[in-house]
């Protein structure tokens, strides 16, 4: 049986595993949203970063991307470096995935996705809601092994675009990250 992954954050411009087909289309019930606290990609222990993670939402709708996963080996492969990659998210759901708006039946059922919770006790590092501006300053300030945190939403409001995705949350949260980068060094940072 082939394994499905859906991917809405980083996955979406870097699988990292190998797979043998990959599909644009959307999740329901779920909206992005950069909530999830990291200290091991995209910031430290002492400067945590935020990368998205998937929050409850009636009628809301999540654009990302599936990967499909045939081979046993492969699928052994990508799992265990799935496990490593998105440890900070605690939680594993098995969802529809769609890829045409209209379409009352999924194109794939119980596609795997990595969501990190709102429950402090299990998931630690979830910072949860908070201004658009104190959230796009601790953008600009975070950075881990993964490289900068602004480069991540960089990367995710591009891979979006790619895909015919506009999510405002993010699109309003790099331009305000832009609008502090511009701020803070002047127009010579190419920004
Ligand atoms: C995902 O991409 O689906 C999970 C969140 C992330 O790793 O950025």
């Amino acid at each position: 049986m082939a394994m499905w992954v859906f991917g809405y954050g980083s996955l979406i411009w870097k699988a990292g595993f190998h797979y043998d087909e990959r599909l644009v289309g959307f999740i329901k019930g779920y909206r992005r949203v950069f909530f999830q606290g990291s200290t091991d990609h995209r910031g430290t222990p002492e400067f945590p970063g935020r990368t998205v993670t998937l929050e409850p939402a009636e009628g809301e709708i999540c654009w990302g991307v599936a990967y499909k996963i045939v081979g046993e080996e492969d699928q052994q492969i990508a799992l265990t470096y799935l496990e490593v990659r998105e440890k900070q998210y605690d939680q594993k759901a098995y969802v529809d995935f769609f890829t045409e708006p209209a379409a009352e039946t999924p194109a794939v059922s119980g596609i795997m996705v990595y969501i990190g919770s709102p429950d402090k006790k299990i998931n630690p590092n979830f910072l949860g809601p908070a201004p658009l501006e104190d959230i796009a300053k601790q953008i600009v300030q975070a950075e881990g092994p993964s490289g900068p945190n602004r480069d991540y939403l960089f990367q995710l409001e591009a891979a979006l675009l790619q895909i015919g995705c506009k999510d405002k949350h993010v699109m309003d949260l790099a331009n305000e990250v832009r609008r502090l980068l511009l701020q803070e060094d002047g127009p010579h940072n190419g920004l």
